[in-house]
């Protein structure tokens, strides 16, 4: 069934938050779940989760480091066919090589750029408000943020989303 695989990821997703919590010196508590909205961080801290079938990562820092926190995983494969338009901006798709563009690194950045700022401002975005620019590891947002980005591309494509308390 569905709905309790998802709980498990989920579950495992918030064991590997509460571990990087203990790393900060925090005490482990609960990450409550509220549906299809940003998870309720304990205060003092902000992060993210994601979860798949196969992967659940996590990112929790104290506030006082970073104002939010993406995070976001997908499987290494391309993305369906005809998708690439509607993922990346005009801009994107007069950059970036086909390769690139195909695969799900576009997608999964821009995932994690809208779990970083969506949840200090509500503000809903698609695919078409977030650019990204792989150069100098940076997206820009619509709603007027600049965000800081890591990747890694192997065993899956995950990324990162900062957005500095400066
Ligand atoms: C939030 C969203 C990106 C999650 O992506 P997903 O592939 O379904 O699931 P993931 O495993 O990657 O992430 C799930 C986690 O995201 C977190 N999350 C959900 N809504 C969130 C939000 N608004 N802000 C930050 N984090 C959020 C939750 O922690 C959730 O896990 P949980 O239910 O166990 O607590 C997606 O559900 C969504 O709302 N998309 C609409 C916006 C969008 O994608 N725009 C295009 C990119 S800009």
């Amino acid at each position: 069934m569905a709905v309790p695989k998802v709980r498990r990821q989920s579950g495992a997703a918030r064991i590997v938050a509460r571990d990087l919590m203990a790393r900060l010196g925090h005490p482990p508590e609960a990450i409550p779940r509220t549906r299809g909205e940003p998870p309720c961080w304990p205060v003092g801290l902000v992060g993210a989760l994601a979860h798949d079938s196969d992967f659940a990562v996590a990112a929790v820092s104290k506030t006082g480091r970073y104002r939010g926190i993406g995070i976001d995983i997908e499987p290494d494969l391309p993305l369906p066919p005809g998708l690439e338009a509607d993922i990346s901006t005009p801009q994107e798709l007069a950059r970036y090589t086909p390769d690139l563009l195909s695969s799900r690194l576009l997608l999964v950045i821009k995932e994690a750029v809208y779990k970083a700022v969506n949840p200090m401002d509500g503000i809903p975005l698609g695919f078409q408000d977030v650019n990204v620019d792989i150069g100098d590891m940076t997206c820009c947002t619509t709603s007027g943020w600049t965000v800081s980005i890591k990747t890694v591309t192997s065993p899956v494509i995950c990324a990162l989303a900062v957005l500095d308390n400066a």
